[in-house]
């Protein structure tokens, strides 16, 4: 998660050069940054460098990353009209990149040994929505929360339209060559389960069915969801994200068999030494007790100001750990 991001001082050199958009919807370059990891870190899968919003920008609703502010949505969705006028494209056009960048990591890939996967992501449409509705990141989601309640048509007809969106473009990343998928929908956790039940599961349920139709792994993660893991088993996901603030082994056997997990390393605990982060890896790989479908990763994104050698502690005390378990 994030495993590019700006820990590595590759990828600052590069955005020295470059806007973070511009990276984006260059293939070579953001196949380049796509790689910046696996060069560097025996992992044993590559992210596409992408983000979850570039799918807003072709419905016309004005995307930036405002340097210091993170996204910003120039005109944010607020009332049915708003969803109504939002643009259509397709993916294979209007995200044209995204699929370059795709085949060109693919490429790169093939000439590995060992093989590493590459998995492909996008937003979940309530994560993608809560951006639209705030114009940018938000604590309370008072704009998102204010559509649910007083114009409920509004806001399904969002998520469908969202939903829709989301499994085009997933598919397309797919028929591109991307070996698993993850659907982000880092902040739903702000919901409690009535809410979530109604405003988010159906169109969750719809959309993780059709994208796993397409027949490659789906990762479904959230943060903050130690709430709503029933629920999000429920509206499906081969594997569930988990964050660090629940107990990895109860989780899962909340969840019950048949589903896989990934998770759940707090990515603060990057910045413990590493005699620390090595005893935090060997805790969750004892939670996980050898139970097959166990995706180690951190709960959320590496922290920019994260050490670079922690970063490894962490890949060399997975692989040593869990060989030996
Ligand atoms: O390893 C990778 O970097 C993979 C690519 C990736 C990015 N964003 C690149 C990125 C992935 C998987 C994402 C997902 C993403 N983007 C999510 C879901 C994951 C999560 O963290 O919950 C969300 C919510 C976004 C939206 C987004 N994009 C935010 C909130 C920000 C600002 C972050 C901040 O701390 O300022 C971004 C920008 C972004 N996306 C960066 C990167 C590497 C930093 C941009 C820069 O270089 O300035």
């Amino acid at each position: 998660m994030r495993q590019a991001g700006r820990f590595l001082p590759e990828y600052r050199a590069l955005r020295e050069r470059h806007g973070f958009l511009e990276l984006c919807k260059t293939p070579a370059l953001a196949a380049e940054v796509t790689l910046l990891p696996i060069r560097r870190f025996p992992v044993d899968a590559a992210i596409l460098f992408a983000d979850i919003l570039l799918i807003l920008e072709p419905m016309g609703v004005g995307l930036e990353f405002a340097a210091g502010d993170g996204p910003v949505i120039h005109r944010p969705v607020r009332r049915r009209e708003d969803v109504d006028g939002l643009l259509h494209a397709a993916p294979e056009q209007a995200l044209a990149f995204v699929l370059d960048t795709v085949r060109a990591v693919r490429t790169e890939l093939a000439a590995r040994t060992p093989r590493v996967p590459l998995i492909g992501f996008a937003g979940a449409p309530f994560t993608l929505a809560s951006y639209l509705i705030e114009g940018r990141g938000s604590r309370d989601y008072v704009h998102t929360k204010s559509l649910m309640y007083g114009d409920p048509a509004a806001w399904h007809a969002l998520m469908e339209r969202l939903a829709e969106a989301t499994v085009d473009y997933v598919k397309a990343q797919i028929a591109a060559g991307a070996e698993a998928v993850q659907l982000f929908d880092s902040w739903v956790g702000c919901l409690g389960p009535d809410d979530y039940r109604t405003y988010v599961l159906p169109h969750m349920k719809r959309a993780l069915a059709a994208i796993g139709a397409a027949g490659v792994p789906v990762i479904h993660f959230g943060t903050g969801t130690g709430a709503l893991l029933e629920l999000m088993r429920e509206a499906g996901g081969d594997v569930i994200g988990l964050d660090w603030r629940v107990d990895l082994a109860e989780a899962w056997g909340r969840l019950g068999d048949g589903v896989g997990v990934q998770g759940n390393l707090d990515p603060v605990a990057l910045f413990a030494p590493p005699e620390e982060i090595r005893r935090r890896v060997a805790r969750i790989l004892e939670r996980a007790a050898g139970r097959p479908g166990h995706v180690f990763n951190l709960g959320h994104g590496v922290l920019p100001a994260t050490p670079v050698a922690h970063v490894a502690a962490v890949v060399d005390a997975v692989h040593e750990l869990s060989a030996r378990a």
